[in-house]
């Protein structure tokens, strides 16, 4: 019998069918990806990264970071949080409200909250707790508002303040996502450790900066040279038992102020409408556009 055409079908239906899966579907889901705008701030989000920072992400990939570092922060929901700003005039009022909607939440304590404002007085709760506490405390006379706060065990580790999006790379190709957490995860590493001093020590020789680091070093990425008129002012403060032979100095080669700068260009707080956040007055987000000095 002659089984040609029955296997030629199953090949191709097979090739097709990860074609479609593989190919189409991500190019419909994401292909067509284009700035937007953040919520609750006239800005559109992400820019692109500065051009040194552009260059680190080729330093970053050619390295394998990737392949201990994740750049991907999980959320599993949002919680609401109603924050009151101004308890009015009429105390009694708000005192009532809040004994109302807080039932397990003693005397004392309601009148503690009514001090010292702005203060957080519904934590962790769902949408329509909240709007109810905001609805009732403003027909009291009180003013509050209410913020979104997305949750997640990468948000509990300090890794983000939401999820991470498709369009937080859309400028990257190619994206580091990465699929290993050997290291922690540097989707927001800019906002971490903001300090390229800092950044540029732990690349040099990790446990000078964390204790017992079982990161390796990349001194590779730095060049001994012989101090010239004057010290350069990017020369790494090592102690002695680093330190290079006297009148040498250890300074970052390009390749290392590329792959800083790409670090500290590494904050998706953005808040979106795919991934809402309500982000506190005092720390407005500055998206990508911090275009990271070289040596602060
Ligand atoms: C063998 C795995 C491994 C590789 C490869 C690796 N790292 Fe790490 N990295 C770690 C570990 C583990 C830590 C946590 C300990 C520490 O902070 O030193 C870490 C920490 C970090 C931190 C500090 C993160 C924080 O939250 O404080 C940064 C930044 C970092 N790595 C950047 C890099 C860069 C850039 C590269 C590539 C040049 C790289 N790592 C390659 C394992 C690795």
């Amino acid at each position: 019998m002659n089984h040609g055409p029955v296997i030629f079908l199953a090949a191709f239906l097979a090739l097709t069918a990860s074609w479609f899966g593989f190919v189409l579907m991500p190019d419909i889901q994401v292909g067509g990806l284009q700035q937007t705008n953040m919520v609750g701030v006239a800005a559109t989000y992400p820019v692109e990264r500065p051009g040194l920072a552009r260059e680190g992400l080729d330093v970053y990939r050619a390295n394998g970071c990737a392949s201990c570092h994740s750049q991907q922060v999980r959320q599993s929901g949002t919680v609401c949080n109603v924050v009151m700003t101004d308890a009015g005039t009429n105390r009694v009022a708000v005192i009532d409200v809040l004994t109302q909607e807080l039932p397990d939440t003693s005397r004392s304590e309601i009148e503690q909250m009514l001090v010292g404002l702005p203060k957080t007085v519904l934590k962790g709760s769902d949408r329509p707790k909240a709007n109810r506490m905001v609805r009732a405390l403003k027909s009291s006379g009180a003013k509050s508002s209410l913020s979104i706060v997305p949750v997640g065990p990468d948000i509990a580790r300090g890794w983000g303040k939401r999820q991470t999006v498709a369009e937080d790379f859309l400028y990257d190709d190619p994206v580091m996502l990465g699929s290993q957490r050997i290291g922690p995860d540097l989707a927001n590493v800019g906002l971490r450790e903001p300090d390229a001093r800092w950044e540029y020590l732990h690349l040099y020789a990790p446990r000078l900066e964390v204790k017992g680091s079982i990161m390796p070093p990349f001194r590779y990425l730095f060049d001994e040279r012989k101090i010239g008129q004057a010290p350069s002012p990017d020369a790494l403060a090592l102690p002695p038992d680093l330190a290079p032979p006297h009148g040498y100095e250890i300074v970052p080669t390009r390749k290392a102020q590329g792959l800083v700068a790409y670090l500290l260009s590494l904050q998706a707080t953005a808040p979106l409408f795919n991934a809402p956040l309500t982000v506190p007055p005092s720390a407005e987000p500055t998206a990508q556009t911090n275009a990271p000095s070289k040596n602060p």
